[in-house]
């Protein structure tokens, strides 16, 4: 049975299986297989949505399926039912379940007591679709691989988007540069969880850059310097400052990060024909300004788009009894 609990587990082997599968959805969204005719699928959802849930229900249904959506305070979860028992009631009668959650654990819980396809749309560790999706975005609207290329992640870097892009480059062999204040920069652990070392310093790299290196040739770095690591990006990319469960640290948060943002100064750094690509929703004037978000809002909405596409593309991976 396979699952998508994270990019951490995704082996690279997979994670190319799904981005190769993706041109035949989008390209003839409603005249593909439809592998879950007869099917019911669940999407169990603890926190706030609009992309990833209406691109899970529309996608689902585009596959052949039923879907129902379950906020997890209207069943007995939300009243403290272990998610054990949850997965082992909901695994008898759904046949794959889309959870969007606090805890990680929760989602691999679900996934091992249930007994059904799993998809983690995103917990406080990863957004492992959303990912998928961007990589997909890039190499759709450059038209080349994003091998050897320059990402630059600009804002909060440790919460679960760039963590999830942090896997992404161990796996798939491009540099990403974390721009952010040391507080909001991720865990050595993490790094090392992804099978990087620290190692040497570039050259004119800024005195605080910390610089770690990878088996597949991938560098990552962290520093608070964002115009260095805007500097020649083929990818500027940025999240909201306070992340969904973060609303208690709102205030510290905006006056923490302000200056990380996306902006023309920033966008004038990067490659000429960088893009700028933000998972949404934006907050205008915090991570991103008003300008940016206009200028790239072709690309930023595909992005969005394109989740849709991803995720069928994830879905029919998953239930594709033709591989392992
Ligand atoms: N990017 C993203 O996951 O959006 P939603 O929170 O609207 O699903
Ligand atoms: N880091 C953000 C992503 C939103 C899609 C959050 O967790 O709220």
């Amino acid at each position: 049975m396979k699952h998508l609990l994270s990019l951490e587990a995704l082996s690279a082997t997979d994670l190319e299986a799904i981005l190769s599968r993706v041109n035949g959805f989008k390209s003839n969204r409603y005249q593909h297989s439809r592998p879950l005719v007869g099917q019911t699928w669940g999407l169990i959802f603890s926190k706030s949505s609009t992309r990833t849930r209406v691109s899970f229900e529309v996608g689902l249904r585009e596959l052949g399926a039923d879907v129902i959506f379950l906020n997890a305070n209207d069943i007995q979860l939300g009243r403290g039912e272990p998610i054990q028992d949850t997965a082992r009631v909901l695994g008898r009668m759904l046949h794959g379940a889309v959870i969007r959650t606090f805890a990680q654990s929760d989602v691999e819980q679900f996934a091992n007591f249930s007994g059904i396809p799993t998809i983690n749309a995103l917990t406080d560790e990863e957004h492992p679709c959303q990912i998928l999706a961007d990589m997909f975005t890039f190499e759709e609207r450059r038209g080349e691989s994003l091998r050897g290329k320059v990402v630059t992640y600009v804002g909060d870097a440790a919460c679960n988007v760039p963590a999830s892009w942090i896997f992404a480059a161990a796996k798939r062999g491009f540099e990403l540069r974390l721009a952010a204040p040391k507080n909001y920069q991720p865990a050595e652990g993490l790094l090392r969880r992804a099978g990087g070392a620290p190692g040497p310093a570039r050259p004119s790299a800024p005195a605080d850059a910390a610089f770690w290196y990878f088996p597949s040739g991938t560098q990552i770095s962290l520093t608070n310097d964002l115009n260095w690591a805007a500097t020649g990006a083929d990818l500027l990319y940025t999240d909201v400052w306070v992340s969904m469960g973060k609303e208690a640290e709102s205030t510290q948060r905006i006056a923490d990060l302000s200056g990380f943002q996306i902006n023309e100064g920033l966008v004038r750094r990067a490659r000429p024909n960088a893009l700028v690509m933000h998972c949404l929703p934006a907050y205008r004037g915090k991570e991103i300004d008003a300008e940016t978000l206009e200028k790239n809002a072709d690309t930023i909405f595909a992005e969005a788009e394109n989740r849709l596409h991803v995720q069928k593309a994830i879905v029919d991976w998953m239930v594709d009894g033709s591989q392992s």
